[in-house]
């Protein structure tokens, strides 16, 4: 502790070295962990470092406005990594790193810029710096136990931290995995299979390119199986082709058959976005740390892999989370949508009332996080009982209608207000169904869009499933977009990147839109909540602005190019995509 605070103050030149004065926090009262035993002086601990003051969220919110707003004039002109660097704040000295590693001993990984460290030490050495005494907690839902601070702590006069995580903010819970039923029970005959999602939402070519890039996040134990993707790619003739990037080390085949529970997410997430769109580079993105969704924002901003479309399968509730965790994720997510990526993520399957509610006593509008943030496109689910009609009979996912299993989660942020250009789609929607008291009208609304969330075939350890949840919506959509980013770069035009306002300024001329149901009930129809959100014409907050008809997608989404460039890019990739089968066909 002494080294620590005379390193520190060394650093900061002006300081006495023995205060410990600057307070800054304690943890919000989260009922469901239990405060357990001292935790071992020699117990190894992360913490994560913000080195440089936050960037203002305003500022970068602006840059990024002019280049997403349609019409504006740096439309779709996404920075390079350096020029996000130099609007972002970074910090060249590293003096927050050296004072981690010389000071207290710890071991580190900075960010590119330096803006954010990652240090593992003893707790000793952090109940030193931070002058709080550490315990174990337990969560008494999850099997789940984390090291914080009790109470409130403070961190030493001059040391050179911005603000810390894992110390005293104890995590939210997470929820994620769609729901999993074996092939027993099947009536109808509307399971969801790659050739489905082509021919229901027109897509009439699968090439994607190695000039873009796809992603999924995952975390909470979620494995995936190269296995399973092999035959789940044999089943339905698609090419063979692996995840790119696998990390933080999350695949397994023999988890995935010893426990389908470990893998159904990440199994579902692999082989539908690579099945969707082909070829494209493909990252598993894997973190356990306790802000998930901040970890994975700080490896997005990292990225020059661009553009890169990421989809996030798993939630939070909102109000769970601290003030510190939302902005640091939305400037970092601001950084990575300004270099020019794109971000999806599910709504939840329980309705309004989210994962949390158990009995129709926890009723209410919960809404769900990081779907709220106004930086992703959130995605519902929607249900067909049939898709032999492209386009057409797709109704709300909820599951007390059809046996539909899981409700399509959706409602208003109470922490994010609503951005300017989904103010005409809202109100339109308030003009249909007068808004009701429980929830502010006024926060962002979500979801943006929607796509089947019901029963797609998914291969785990080696057996057939079928999986329901908006779970499966997301990396669907997330994998349309990615097809969008290969025929816009091979057209030499950049990517989509923050695409929210062009959807929104689109009035739903790419979807279907879908008018009937509503999102009342949780998932597994156990209750059923008096409140709840109804589907209607245009916008709603159960299905966005409805499902997406990918030819119509593309077609808007590359009108600003020349038509000729379009048709000849498109006409490479697939040239592109068949070389491979050709090759592997003549070996045989
Ligand atoms: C199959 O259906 C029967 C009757 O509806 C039900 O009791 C049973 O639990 C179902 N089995 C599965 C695996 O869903
Ligand atoms: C509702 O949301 C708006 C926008 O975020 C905010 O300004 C207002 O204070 C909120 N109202 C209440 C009652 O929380
Ligand atoms: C958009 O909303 C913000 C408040 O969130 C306001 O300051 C700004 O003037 C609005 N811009 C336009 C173009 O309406
Ligand atoms: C969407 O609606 C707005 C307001 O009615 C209109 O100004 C805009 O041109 C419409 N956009 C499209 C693509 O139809």
């Amino acid at each position: 502790m002494l080294l620590s605070l005379t390193v520190a103050a060394a650093i900061a030149e002006t300081v006495t070295a023995m205060t410990l004065e600057r307070h800054v926090g304690s943890h919000k009262p989260l009922e469901y962990w239990k405060k357990g035993a001292r935790a071992p002086a020699g117990a190894l601990h992360e913490v994560i470092v913000r080195a440089v003051p936050l960037a203002s969220r305003g500022e970068l919110e602006a840059l990024l406005l002019e280049r997403s707003i349609p019409g504006s004039a740096r439309f779709r002109e996404w920075m390079s990594t350096e020029e996000v660097k130099r609007v972002g704040g970074a910090s060249e000295l590293g003096a927050t790193e050296r004072w981690l590693k010389l000071g207290v001993g710890a071991r580190t990984k900075a960010t590119k810029h330096g803006e954010y460290v990652r240090a593992i030490a003893p707790v000793a050495a952090w109940e030193g710096v931070f002058a709080c005494e550490f315990y174990a907690w337990h969560h008494h839902e999850e099997k789940k136990t984390v090291l914080r601070c009790d109470g409130d702590y403070s961190i030493e006069s001059g040391a050179p931290a911005e603000a810390v995580f894992g110390v005293s903010d104890l995590p939210p819970r997470v929820w994620g995995g769609p729901r999993r039923r074996d092939k027993t029970n099947k009536t109808l005959d509307n399971i969801v299979t790659p050739s489905v999602i082509n021919s229901f939402y027109e897509i009439s070519s699968n090439a994607g390119s190695s000039k873009v890039y796809q992603g999924v996040f995952e975390t909470s134990g979620m494995d995936f199986s190269g296995s399973d993707l092999s035959d789940f790619q044999s089943l339905f003739d698609l090419p063979s082709d692996k995840v790119d990037t696998d990390y933080g080390g999350h695949e397994s085949d023999i988890e995935c058959e010893i426990d389908a529970d470990e893998c159904d997410e990440g199994n579902l997430d692999v082989q539908y976005m690579m099945a969707v769109s082909q070829l494209t580079p493909m990252t598993y993105y894997y973190t356990d740390a306790s802000s998930p969704f901040v970890a994975f924002a700080l490896y997005a901003a990292d990225l020059d892999t661009q553009p890169f479309v990421g989809s996030i399968s798993w939630g939070s509730i909102e109000s769970e989370m601290t003030d510190e965790v939302l902005e640091a994720f939305d400037v970092e997510l601001v950084k990575a949508t300004l270099a020019g990526s794109t971000f999806f993520v599910s709504s939840g399957d329980d309705g309004v009332a989210n994962f949390a509610a158990y009995s129709k006593a926890d009723c209410g509008y919960v809404p769900s996080y990081p779907a709220t943030s106004p930086y992703v496109v959130a995605v519902g689910a929607t249900y067909a009982s049939s898709y032999d009609d492209p386009g057409v009979g797709e109704v709300v996912c909820e599951s007390d209608v059809d046996d539909a299993i899981i409700t399509s989660g959706g409602g208003f942020s109470t922490y994010y207000a609503q951005p300017n250009f989904t103010l005409a789609a809202i109100s339109d929607y308030f003009d249909q169904v007068a808004p009701v008291s429980g929830y502010n009208a006024s926060g962002r609304a979500y979801p943006d869009l929607a796509l089947s969330g019901y029963d797609y075939l998914v291969v785990i350890g080696g057996a057939e499933y079928y999986v329901s949840g908006t779970s499966c919506s997301s990396p669907t959509v997330a994998a349309m977009a990615s097809l969008v980013n290969a025929v816009r770069v091979e057209a030499g035009a950049s990517g989509l990147g923050y695409v929210l306002p062009s959807i929104y300024a689109q009035n739903g001329s790419f979807t279907n839109d879908i008018t009937s149901g509503s999102n009342n009930c949780v998932a597994e129809d156990e209750f059923c909540c008096d409140q709840g959100f109804d589907a209607a014409t245009g916008w709603d907050p159960v299905t966005g602005w409805g499902s997406v008809d990918y030819a119509k997608f593309e077609a808007v989404f590359t009108s600003d190019l020349d038509p000729l460039e379009v048709a000849r890019a498109k006409s490479r990739l697939n040239v592109d995509a068949v070389r491979p089968l050709r090759a592997a066909a003549q070996k045989q």
